[in-house]
């Protein structure tokens, strides 16, 4: 039940850390790596494409991706992984739902036995303001898997930063469901800038509720949460 909070205010010192965090995974054997995107990986993403790590006998495994939108959109999270990390340091596999697909339920179906047949030994989390993880948006049971899910309407203004028109943001996704994140040996949760306050402050100190999924982590034994937010490093017990 141990959370291990890493609270580093140097933007650049934390992305190090993540960085050196990725490293030592992979030094001691770790082959599946759970990836998001979203502005907060950008800077990791960043600086692995600068560094010599190779991980082309590694497979990566995305959380997300929207329904409807082609792969070549630049918002697409195929473009994004292709622009910000594949194209640069391709991977042995990579996974990601496929938003193309003309049977978003059926292609859940069969990215959660995709994701079955592995272990992820690292699994990179973001947040939302609303306390998403992946697009699993506040009231996701807590035993969800792979599943279709309607994007709320604040995580569709979050996102329209992205797009042209929030009337751009895809309606809809394909996540991972949240007891599919869970199955991760390790998890490391970023959070950077003030609007992620709220979704942190629960997960340090509020209740375990399906309303902040990300309080959920608190169930997992084997979580680092690195932030800039100025909260007291430590570990959390319950
Ligand atoms: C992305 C994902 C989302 C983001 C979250 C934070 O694959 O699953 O949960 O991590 O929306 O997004 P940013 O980093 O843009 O604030």
């Amino acid at each position: 039940m141990t959370i291990q909070l890493l609270s580093i205010q140097n933007i650049d010192q934390l992305y190090e850390k993540a960085f050196s965090i990725l490293k030592e995974q992979q030094n001691t054997g770790a082959k599946n790596f759970g990836l998001a995107t979203g502005g907060t990986m950008i800077p990791l993403y960043k600086y692995i494409r600068n560094s010599a790590l190779d991980f082309s006998h590694c497979n990566s495994v995305n959380l997300d991706e929207y329904v409807g939108l082609p792969k070549s959109h630049p918002q697409s999270y195929f473009s994004f992984m292709r622009k910000h990390l594949f194209n640069t340091k391709p991977f042995g596999i990579t996974y990601l739902p496929n938003g193309e697909t003309a049977n978003p339920e059926e292609e859940a179906k069969r990215y959660e036995t995709t994701l079955k047949s592995l272990e992820i030994d690292l699994q990179l989390l973001g947040v939302g303001e609303n306390g998403h993880i992946g697009f699993n948006e506040p009231g996701t049971s807590f035993t969800s898997e792979t599943h279709v899910v309607t994007l709320t309407n604040s995580t569709r203004k979050a996102n329209a930063r992205f797009f042209h028109t929030i009337d751009d943001v895809p309606r809809k996704a394909i996540t991972m469901g949240i007891a599919s994140i869970m199955r991760a040996k390790q998890i490391l949760l970023i959070a950077v800038g003030a609007k992620k306050r709220p979704a942190i402050q629960a997960l340090l100190h509020g209740e375990i509720t399906e309303m902040i999924p990300v309080t959920v982590l608190k169930k997992h034994g084997n979580v680092i949460v690195l932030t800039d937010l100025g909260f007291k490093n430590t570990n959390h017990d319950d």
